[in-house]
């Protein structure tokens, strides 16, 4: 599954990973700078917030309490686009996704 990150910076990182890995995943697997994963995945940290890119918002898996409940403690702003990236495993459905990275994370 293909994806690019875009950094706060604008800086884009094109990734292949394979079907089932997580947006946090993919990004501390390959060194991708601006989300941090610190729970390991289990939606209880925010330190995976991520902007999704509008184009494939009806594409996503829904939110969680729990997911919906996490990102309010995130470090940066969240807005109508912002998931936690552990939650939304990249299935072939989503290849091309674009993530814009926040900011901050802690
Ligand atoms: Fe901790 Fe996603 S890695 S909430």
């Amino acid at each position: 599954v293909n994806l690019t990150f875009v950094s706060a910076e604008g800086r884009r990182t094109e990734l292949s990973v394979p079907a089932g890995t997580s947006i946090m995943q993919a990004a501390v697997q390959n060194g991708v700078a601006g989300i941090i994963g610190e729970c390991g995945g289990s939606a209880m940290c925010a330190t995976c917030h991520v902007h999704i890119d509008p184009d494939f918002a009806d594409r996503l898996p829904p939110m969680q309490d729990m997911e919906e409940a996490m990102l309010d403690c995130a470090a940066a702003p969240i807005d109508a686009r912002s998931r936690l990236g552990c939650q939304i495993e990249l299935e072939p459905d989503l290849d091309g996704l674009v993530v814009h990275l926040p900011e901050t994370q802690q």
